[in-house]
């Protein structure tokens, strides 16, 4: 993703409803984010990103991954899709599938995902509640090169909001939302610009290995 004359081409893979879609799209409209959403493909055929998406113009797949027997064949087929599409860089927004080893292995470090917690803390589901329950006195979301280890590659970037008191699950998570939109742009662009890339267990930024994760500035550039 070093070739600057050309579009980094982009395919996000989504589940729900879509926001982070939307954040992406609405960057690479305003100029904010130099890449091309060449698809948006889904496990859910009723997911509400599918609908966004078609209503920005861009092209989908869905194939429902429920009931489809063997795991790793649906994953296998998913992505020999998805790979059609050309994709320089694969986000995953809101995909609600664990990726079976091999249909990730050929993405490897071409494939970002962003989970709502300060990996490696809360890696899975629920993670608002989670961190409540915990007594957390700091929370929020971060986007990662993805690898077979589910929630478990390298982190490239955070975003971080206190938890206050009186917080549920809902208000953490209604807080998190633009943060983690700011943070899925910056991240994509540091990846699709060839300023950062992923290199074994490790991140390269600017030519230098990241000994810790990226954060978001409060003007959306990652320091
Ligand atoms: C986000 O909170 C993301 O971190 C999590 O699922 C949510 C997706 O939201 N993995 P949306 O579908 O992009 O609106």
């Amino acid at each position: 993703m070093n070739d600057t004359s050309r579009v980094p081409r982009v395919a996000v893979l989504v589940s729900g409803r879509g926001s982070n879609f939307d954040a992406l799209h609405a960057a690479i409209a305003a100029g904010r984010l130099h890449a091309e959403i060449v698809l948006v493909a889904s496990n859910r055929p009723h997911a509400p990103a599918l609908a966004r998406a078609r209503a920005a113009g861009v092209v989908t797949h869905a194939s429902e991954s429920r009931g489809s027997g063997d795991r790793a064949a649906w994953d296998r087929a998913f992505m020999a899709m998805v790979a059609t599409a050309q994709p320089d860089l694969i986000v995953l927004a809101g995909f609600m599938r664990r990726l079976d080893a091999a249909a990730i292995a050929p993405w490897l470090g071409r494939m970002l995902n962003i989970h709502p917690s300060l990996l490696p803390n809360y890696a899975g589901l629920d993670t608002h509640q989670r961190v409540l329950a915990a007594g957390d006195a700091e929370h929020g979301a971060s986007v990662h090169f993805v690898t077979a280890e589910l929630d478990g590659g390298p982190v490239l970037a955070q975003a971080r909001i206190p938890v206050l008191p009186g917080d549920t699950p809902a208000d953490l998570a209604a807080r998190l939302l633009p943060l983690e939109h700011q943070l899925l742009v910056a991240a994509v662009a540091a990846v699709a610009s060839g300023r950062c890339r992923m290199q074994g267990t490790a991140i390269l930024c600017g030519g230098q290995i990241l000994h810790a994760p990226l954060q978001l500035q409060d003007d959306a550039s990652l320091a």
